[in-house]
């Protein structure tokens, strides 16, 4: 989709971290904005700052774990815009903590939002797409999409079910002729808020995942701090979307990683070692 001036762009976890600089890259685009997200305060004062910037922006609280709730983000949309060319499934949390020790709770609020999100994402705005004969679905995946880092279970298993359901999208796509295009964004880490994905926990009391004596909030953290800035990931996202580029990898350091798991399954050796992220 070369052309984005005037289109509508609708970012769920858009009121944070690469939903909010993907936004700014869309609206500096000259795109139309829908902001989805959970956090409804900072959802309007997103949306609030996106107005002042001068985009022409909609706000609307979603779970995108809820297809009802994607389905009337998809309806709001369309009654304000006409229509909506790219949907950027992005919204996503983590919890850590080795899988023997993931409570049931955190597992189903993981796939969820990560996955499920996704799902109903696809579901709401494809065939919208396929009607008018135009759009882009961007989905965000990860790192942990395309490897295994230890103490991430439920994020490694929503991530790689992300990518696998873009490529199979893909697919899909090309079997009924369309122009719709796909991209999976798979970046390493990046300065936003995911650390703290706790804030968006459901209400029920959190089982203690992780094993006294082992540190990971603070290391996760530390790693997310040191990523690279949101805007750089925008810029990549957006140019996806113009050139219809699939894989959108953002961390040149992915592929040693990527190629290291593929080696050890052409060789059918153990998993080499690998650290968190
Ligand atoms: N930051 C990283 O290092 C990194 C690396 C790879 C992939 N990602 C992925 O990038 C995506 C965006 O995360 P981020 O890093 O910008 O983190 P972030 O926490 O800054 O933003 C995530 C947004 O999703 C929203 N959200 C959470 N649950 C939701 C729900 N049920 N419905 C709607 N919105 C919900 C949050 O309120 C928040 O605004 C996620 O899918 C994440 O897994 C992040």
């Amino acid at each position: 989709m070369q052309e984005l001036q005037g289109k509508v762009a609708v970012i769920t976890g858009g009121a944070s971290g690469i939903g909010r600089a993907v936004a700014e890259a869309a609206a500096a685009a000259g795109m139309k904005l829908v902001l989805a997200d959970i956090e409804e305060a900072v959802l309007k004062e997103t949306e609030a700052a996106f107005t002042a910037s001068g985009a022409d922006v909609l706000s609307v609280v979603t779970d995108v774990s809820v297809g009802a709730s994607v389905e009337d983000l998809r309806d709001k949309a369309t009654s304000r815009f006409g229509t909506v060319h790219l949907i950027h499934n992005n919204a996503g949390v983590a919890v850590g903590g080795p899988l023997w020790t993931v409570s049931e709770a955190d597992w189903n609020w993981v796939m969820g939002v990560n996955l499920w999100g996704v799902i109903h994402g696809i579901r709401a705005f494809v065939p919208l797409f396929l009607e008018q004969g135009e759009g882009h679905v961007v989905n965000t995946a990860s790192l942990a999409g395309l490897t295994s880092p230890g103490l991430l279970g439920p994020y490694n298993v929503t991530k790689h079910s992300v990518v696998t359901m873009s490529e199979t999208l893909y697919r899909d796509l090309a079997v009924f002729g369309s122009s719709v295009g796909v991209s999976v964004l798979c970046p390493g880490f990046v300065r936003t808020g995911i650390a703290d994905s706790d804030r968006n926990r459901p209400d029920w009391a959190p089982a203690p995942n992780m094993p006294e004596g082992v540190e990971f909030q603070g290391v996760v953290r530390n790693l997310v701090a040191s990523g690279i800035q949101p805007a750089e990931v925008a810029a990549r996202v957006i140019d996806a979307v113009r050139n219809n580029r699939f894989y959108v990898i953002t961390h040149p350091d992915t592929f040693a990683m990527v190629e290291t798991r593929l080696r050890d399954i052409l060789a059918e050796r153990n998993p080499s070692d690998a650290p968190i992220g």
